[in-house]
């Protein structure tokens, strides 16, 4: 299946690595006018050079998704470059294995900030520029978001709230014709959430076992996910959390728990 996004706009928060570029590839092979934003100004331009392969327009913003001004910023910057935009994924996200009582204040917030902060500033600073009707809104969860894992406390809060900010602007711009869904990808290959949660070859097999499918994703699976999401194919889903993961979310995922706790030496 190819789709057609040609003389389309997409931004991706976090669009720099790992998912999130694994998405914004999808989008710019099918023919779409990227954007994308993060914090480090080399992987901005690392992603606009690898994105510009596929021939289509691809401008980036070195911004963190905690300063709103920034956001905004780049939002507009991107209306007057690129025109308004079709579809948006907000996928800007940290996280760190740690027990509860490992977590400082500070790290809770941080990841607060970046996760459900961040994807709250993401979809306001966007809205004005959103194509209505017709636009896509996907924000990047998480199986954490529904699925209480020990280690990850900060990350489990904040993904919940993430597909809260899903459900009710789903509900607040259905009306005007935008619709606003969440994938929770699985288990992804080769990214960093992954070396950071499955850090050796033992935790690794862990996890792979726990999918019910038996192997891990890749990010097109999840680019395949959002590009359907976000085509007219998909025009009467809103407010739904996709999970993208081999089965993983209906009771795998505690498996990755444990793995974390012995990779700690627990
Ligand atoms: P990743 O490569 O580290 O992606 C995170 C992206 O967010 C990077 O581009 C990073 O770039 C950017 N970012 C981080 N903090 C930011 C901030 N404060 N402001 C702006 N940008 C920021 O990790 P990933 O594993 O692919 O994860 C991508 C998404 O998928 C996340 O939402 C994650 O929760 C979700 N997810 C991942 C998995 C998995 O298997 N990996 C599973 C379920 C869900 P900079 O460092 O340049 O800022
Ligand atoms: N265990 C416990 N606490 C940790 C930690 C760990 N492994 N890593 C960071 N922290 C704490 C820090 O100690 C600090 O708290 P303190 O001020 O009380 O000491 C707090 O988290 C913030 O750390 P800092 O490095 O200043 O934050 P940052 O805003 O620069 O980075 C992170 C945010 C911590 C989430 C960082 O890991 C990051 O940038 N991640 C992005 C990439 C990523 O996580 N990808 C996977 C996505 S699923």
């Amino acid at each position: 299946m190819s789709y057609d996004y040609s003389g389309k706009t997409v931004f991706v928060s976090g669009g720099t690595s790992g998912i999130n570029l694994g998405i914004a590839h999808g989008f710019a092979k099918a023919g779409a006018k990227l954007a994308v934003m993060s914090r480090s100004q080399d992987k901005v331009d690392a992603a606009i050079a690898e994105l510009k392969a596929h021939g289509g327009e691809v401008i980036g913003f070195a911004a963190d998704v905690r300063d709103y001004a920034a956001v905004d910023a780049a939002f507009k910057d991107t209306s007057l470059r690129l025109g308004n935009i079709d579809v948006l994924i907000s996928g800007a996200a940290g996280n760190f294995p740690s027990p509860a009582m490992g977590i400082s204040p500070n790290g809770f917030k941080s990841v607060v900030d970046i996760d459900l902060l961040g994807t709250f500033h993401v979809v306001r600073a966007a809205f004005p520029y959103l194509t209505k009707p017709g636009a896509s809104v996907i924000n990047i969860s998480a199986p954490q978001a529904w699925i209480a894992l020990e280690f990850q406390m900060h990350v489990c809060a904040a993904k919940a709230g993430v597909d809260m900010v899903t459900r009710v602007a789903a509900i607040e711009w259905g009306p005007l014709g935008v619709r606003v869904n969440s994938i929770s990808p699985g288990p992804i290959e080769g990214t960093e959430g992954m070396r950071r949660l499955a850090p050796n070859e033992r935790a690794t097999e862990l996890v792979r076992d726990s999918v019910p499918m038996g192997c891990f994703g890749s990010t097109d699976d999840i680019a395949q996910a959002a590009m359907w999401l976000s085509s007219p194919l998909a025009r009467y889903v809103t407010g739904v959390v996709l999970p993208v993961d081999g089965g993983w979310s209906l009771g795998g995922v505690t498996a990755m728990g444990s793995g974390i706790k012995k990779a700690m030496g627990g």
